[in-house]
């Protein structure tokens, strides 16, 4: 059985002290599910957060890293670095860095490679833009992202992926893909990976959507059979909100 997972990407949100704000508004929350509970604060907060959140339910992951071990690369971290503080996951290929760091599918390859082989999971982040969709390519757009960035692994790898397919026009624009755009789009995913590495490795494939999930939508969403959970960013910046999302399934 796949694991449903629900995880909060606060992007360049919140300081120090609101982190521990946050971290103690989430700690009153109650999970009324078996869903995984991911928060990925900035990296200057991963070290408090990891350890305010030490035997709650709610795994600490990052937003992003490097693919060298070390050295000349002013202002990121490696895997290495992540794991000495207790981070296990990453968010990988988020399209605002596609979009503002010129992250490519082939960069994108080189941080995956790098994290796995540090024994890291791994959400990677893929999704057409609206341009894409209105001429009917969003298929096209997005197979070239996995394929591009994920299909030189080996099938054991994927024990190691999870995969968030966040339509760009949907990211921070209250403009959600409806439920059934998100299980023609995870389908379409699961068939992608099922014709490369065979359907046992693609159905135990954990599938995120996200991009304007919200407590009002997410319940329609999650119950679509090739969703797996969400991908969060603006109510993940609420503790209610985003657990209200978590209680969803
Ligand atoms: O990584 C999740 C994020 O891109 C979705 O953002 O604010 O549309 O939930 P939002």
């Amino acid at each position: 059985m796949r694991k449903q997972i629900v995880a909060g990407n606060w992007k360049m949100n919140n300081d120090l002290a609101q982190t521990e704000a946050l971290i103690a508004a989430l700690k009153k929350q109650t999970k009324t599910t078996d869903a995984e509970v991911m928060v990925a604060p900035t990296a200057t907060n991963l070290w408090q957060a990891y350890n305010s959140l030490k035997g709650v339910n709610i795994e600490v992951i990052a937003q992003n890293m490097h693919f060298a071990e070390s050295g000349a690369y002013t202002g990121e971290v490696s895997a290495a670095m992540l794991k000495s503080i207790g981070i296990e996951t990453v968010i990988l290929g988020h399209s605002e860095r596609r979009e503002y760091f010129n992250e490519t599918d082939e960069l994108l390859a080189k941080k995956v490679d790098a994290a796995l082989a540090k024994g890291m999971r791994v959400i990677f982040c893929f999704g057409e833009e609206l341009a894409d969709r209105k001429a009917g390519n969003e298929e096209t757009v997005v197979g070239l992202q996995i394929k591009n960035a994920l299909f030189h692994l080996g099938a054991a790898d994927f024990q190691n992926i999870v995969l968030a397919y966040e339509p760009v026009w949907a990211i921070g624009t209250g403009e959600t893909a409806s439920p059934e755009q998100a299980q023609d789009m995870h389908a379409f995913i699961r068939k992608t990976l099922a014709d490369k590495y065979g359907s046992d490795v693609a159905d135990e494939v954990s599938i995120l959507y996200g991009g304007s999930v919200k407590p009002a939508n997410a319940e329609e969403i999650f119950s679509k059979p090739d969703v797996d959970g969400g991908l969060i960013g603006g109510a993940a910046l609420n503790a209610d909100d985003f657990f209200a999302i978590v209680n969803a399934f």
